[in-house]
């Protein structure tokens, strides 16, 4: 999602120190490492990479951390020299909205000046503290600072439960008496009325709830608490509204305020003298009420067993990682923690909140943080099918449960409310991709299929928040208009061009669940037909613009068009990475243009289906490369955003995958590495590091279908052990080259036999097939020919002698495509489909 852009790009300076590997066909296997390791939760804590840097789950709801007064819209923890306010308990990653969560905030104080209760500091802004830098620990399941108070906190998780531990060393002057109190916040002070806080005198409970706002969507939703202390007798307890406390008052209802900024208001507990292993608070959350946050918290971690809890989060993020190994020979250990890095991110939001839904009852499960869609389709839920099949079956499960509930599938959801939608109805394409690839333990696909049919057919009421606008202009004239005539439905007037581009390809992705489930000829027919809708707003004189103050020399781009049918017009350039126009408006606004977060530029490669008539239309494949290359070289792209990923890779199309390995080496480590700032953009959830980590295995999806694109492993081999089926998938470089000049495959071999195509299907994970590539220090002929490349809806055109085999006649080459649907629609995967096609 949300745009964060850095101009300047640094050069890229890289070497290595590793050793060649001496024989690739003997290495040195890579049993022996720990994956986590590898993992660096603080990879993106600074500059809007936004990523939450605390204490979780896998998927986990209880995400602990401290909240800092940076001005990111961060995931609670940033390091930039900011101030701590507080320890919360929820959170979302890699946001771009408004800081996302970050509820019900503790606060420790090692005693109060004056031994006074109303000698503390309550509001956030006057009791927030810096905390000490080299300090800060992360590690999965686990974080930990000091502030600079001297208090040590360290936290660590349970699915819906936080356990926090307040230290209060000897050397600080007075800890006889510590204080911790709870405040009824979030990160975005988004309370509204009528939050509630109730302190039991005898125990220290603290319950209560509020009702808050999500970062990036509409509506409010009511979060619950429950805390719990042990560690230290209780000296007394009470309540405090904005600077002043109590120990005489118990239970606390608080207005917003009238100012619109929610009053502060919170429960206190003081304690007499706490040991040395310190003060535990255990806090239980839920969406349904204090009871459910109580019993969460005394099943999830009864005996508030700090290591144990450790243990379990530790070893819960080994499992799921593990499947994936990597040889490490002669490879720098930040290229390791890069890729693992990224790895562990995938699998921090979307949230798993089943048990824990208010708005309706299921037996489905409900994951909840799909922040947004727009991103994830990219390549972090393709991620997930790939590593954690079981999770995205569920997650899949999941949406299509919110469509049966809701009425349609979302785009962007967190914390129980509707989030915005950036462009297409893009669930489309994960149903899709999950489709094709073969999940099917328990999804509904009959009701899926409704649910995207429902997106292509059905304009809802309001479509900023689902669905799609423009229908009725999209089925008549077969295009998004700009200043469209839309009265079945309101949504913001704008994106016209990268609408239409989405709308197209979300199209094609309901027309390849039309043809696997069957029987569905008519739908197969017109999804396929509207998923070239692109080609309507395709304006073939269209010059790209002045690049430098001279024009880019290539014409023929989208544009926005009027439902009369007259082009109307963008600078392709608007918006791009180098705009720098002070007026250029990019994003949801309604004073926005008709391209969403990128320029058409940018866009006008975003044809996932049907890249031969895109290469067509730019000139062949020659002129193809080139106008990939000046989107690149010109830095017109900003690969800190999610539209850039395919963009790196898309020279496969055009018959020079040795061009898509060599701009992946351009981007990793030059823009995402291992520093707090490693990220060009925010994570997006995990949708950053999804990038990295397919682009390390050498296997980039396209998503939504059964394609990956393949380029040389940054490791001598990768293994990845599918979770369901339990077989290995390997891809092997043969003259493997740490320092990365070997980049360029010169043959390859698929189970020993010759492989020349350039892509592979998702049988080669669920069937732990066996890649090996031999590498070269230049480009070569394989994964060059019309018959290598991936499929497209349209027949690749205009490939001489030397790319495309001038053997193959257009009506062969159109057979490509269906040939390569049919196969992956006749192809056993490991899971079991198939029953479906049946039914
Ligand atoms: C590489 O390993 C294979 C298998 O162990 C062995 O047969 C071969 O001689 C080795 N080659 C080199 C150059 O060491
Ligand atoms: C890898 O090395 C470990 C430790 O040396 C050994 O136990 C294991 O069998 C080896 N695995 C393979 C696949 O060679
Ligand atoms: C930390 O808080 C202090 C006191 O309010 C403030 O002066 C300072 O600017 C804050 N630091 C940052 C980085 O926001
Ligand atoms: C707050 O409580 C009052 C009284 O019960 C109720 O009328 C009001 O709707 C509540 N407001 C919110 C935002 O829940
Ligand atoms: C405080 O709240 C608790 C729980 O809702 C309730 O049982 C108790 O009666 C309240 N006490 C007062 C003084 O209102
Ligand atoms: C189509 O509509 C646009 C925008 O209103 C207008 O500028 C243009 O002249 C119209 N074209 C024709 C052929 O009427
Ligand atoms: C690391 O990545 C960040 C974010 O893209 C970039 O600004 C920085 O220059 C990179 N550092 C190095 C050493 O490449
Ligand atoms: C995969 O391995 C796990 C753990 O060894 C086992 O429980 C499971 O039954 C295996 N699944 C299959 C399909 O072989
Ligand atoms: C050209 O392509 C056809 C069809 O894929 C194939 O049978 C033939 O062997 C290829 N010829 C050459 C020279 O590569
Ligand atoms: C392709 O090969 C054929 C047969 O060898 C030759 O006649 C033709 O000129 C070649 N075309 C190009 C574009 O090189």
């Amino acid at each position: 999602m949300g745009i964060n852009r850095h101009f300047s790009l640094l050069a890229l300076v890289f070497s290595l120190s590793g050793t060649r590997a001496q024989n690739s066909t003997n290495p040195t296997n890579s049993t022996s490492y720990d994956v986590l390791d590898y993992v660096d939760q603080l990879i993106g804590s600074a500059k809007g990479g936004n990523v939450f840097p605390g204490a979780t789950l896998p998927y986990g709801m209880a995400k602990a951390v401290a909240d800092t007064d940076s001005g990111s819209n961060q995931g609670g923890f940033t390091t930039e020299g900011d101030n701590v306010s507080g320890f919360s308990s929820l959170h979302d990653s890699g946001t771009g909205g408004s800081p996302s969560l970050g509820n019900f905030a503790l606060f420790p104080y090692a005693s109060c000046p004056g031994d006074d209760v109303n000698g503390c500091k309550y509001p956030k802004a006057a009791r927030k503290i810096k905390y000490v830098e080299n300090s800060v620990k992360a590690s999965p399941g686990y974080f930990g600072l000091q502030l600079s108070s001297g208090v040590h906190v360290d936290m660590t998780t349970a699915q819906h439960t936080s356990l926090f531990r307040f230290k209060f060393p000897s050397e600080l002057a007075d800890s006889s008496s510590p204080l911790l109190l709870m405040d009824l916040t979030d990160l975005q002070d988004s309370r509204q009325d009528n939050g509630t806080v109730t302190v039991d005198e005898a125990t220290g409970r603290m319950t209560g709830n509020a009702r808050f706002l999500p970062s990036f969507g509409i509506g409010n939703f009511v979060l619950y608490f429950c805390a719990d202390f042990q560690g230290a007798p209780i000296r007394d307890n009470g309540i405090f509204v904005n600077t002043r406390a109590s120990a005489d008052v118990k239970n606390l209802t608080l207005a917003r305020s009238i100012n619109g900024y929610p009053l502060p208001g919170g429960a206190f507990v003081r304690f007499k003298s706490p040991g040395s292993d310190g003060i535990l608070a255990r806090v239980g959350v839920s969406y349904k009420s204090s009871k459910q946050a109580c019993s969460n918290a005394e099943s999830e971690i009864p005996s508030f067993d700090f290591a144990a809890t450790q243990k379990t989060a530790n070893s819960m993020w080994r499992d799921k990682i593990n499947p994936i190994r990597v040889s490490t020979d002669g490879i720098d250990s930040s290229i390791l923690t890069n890729f693992y890095s990224g790895i562990y991110r995938t699998m921090v939001n979307p949230q798993d909140y089943t048990g824990e839904n208010p708005l309706w009852e299921s037996s489905e499960p409900y994951f909840d943080s799909f922040y947004c869609i727009w991103d994830l389709f990219r390549s972090q839920m393709p991620f997930l099918t790939v590593l954690d099949p079981v999770t995205i079956t569920r997650q899949v499960r999941s949406l299509i449960d919110t469509y049966r509930h809701l009425g349609w599938l979302p785009d962007c959801r967190m914390s129980l409310c509707k989030g915005y939608t950036q462009g297409g109805s893009n669930a489309d394409n994960v149903l899709a991709d999950a489709y094709i690839k073969g999940l099917s333990d328990g999804i509904d696909w009959e009701t899926g299929y409704q649910a995207v049919v429902k997106d292509a057919e059905v304009e809802p009421y309001f479509w900023s928040v689902e669905g799609r606008g423009g229908l009725d202009s999209w089925k008549s004239v077969g295009y998004i208009p700009v200043e469209d005539f839309d009265y079945k439905g309101t949504g913001t007037m704008t994106r016209s061009v990268s609408r239409t581009l989405e709308y197209s390809y979300n199209d094609f992705a309901i027309s390849q669940i039309a043809a696997g489930l069957g029987g569905r000829d008519s739908h197969v027919e017109k999804y396929t037909s509207r998923s070239g809708n692109w080609q309507n707003i395709f304006k073939p004189d269209q010059k790209g613009g002045n690049v430098g103050g001279k024009d880019s020399g290539f014409t023929g781009f989208p544009q926005p068009r009027y439902l009369n049918k007259t082009f109307g017009f963008q600078d392709p350039l608007t918006c791009s990475n180098i705009d720098t126009n002070p007026n250029s408006v990019c994003s949801l606004q309604r004073t926005a243009g008709e391209t969403f977060e990128s320029s058409i530029w940018e866009y006008s490669f975003f044809v996932p289906h049907d890249q031969a008539t895109l290469i067509t239309k730019f000139g062949g494949p020659d002129a193809f490369v080139k106008r990939l290359d000046y989107l690149h070289d010109n830095k017109i792209t900003y690969i800190g955003n999610e539209p850039a990923f395919l963009t790196v890779f898309q020279y496969h199309y055009a018959g020079r995958p040795a061009l898509s390995a060599k701009r992946s080496h351009f981007y990793i480590p030059a823009f995402f590495n291992i520093t707090h700032d490693g990220l060009p953009g925010n994570d997006d959830s995990g949708a950053m590091g999804s990038f990295v980590a397919f682009s390390m295995i050498g296997l980039f999806p396209n998503p939504g279908q059964n394609v990956y694109l393949i380029t040389p492993p940054f490791f001598e081999r990768a293994t990845i052990t599918s979770p369901v089926t339990n077989k290995s998938a390997t891809i092997r470089n043969i003259n493997f080259d740490p320092s990365y000049k070997n980049i360029y495959i010169q043959s390859a071999t698929l189970d020993g036999e010759p492989y020349t195509k350039n892509w592979i299907d998702h049988s080669f994970f669920t069937e732990g097939k066996e890649l090996v590539l031999t590498l070269g220090s230049a480009e070569s002929s394989w994964g060059t020919q019309v018959a290598d490349l991936p499929p497209s809806l349209g027949t690749y055109q205009g490939y001489g002698n030397s790319t495309g085999n001038g053997t193959t006649t257009p009506e062969k080459r159109a057979q490509v495509f269906e040939d390569a649907l049919i196969s992956r629609l006749t192809e056993k995967t490991g899971a079991n489909y198939w029953a479906h096609e049946e039914g």
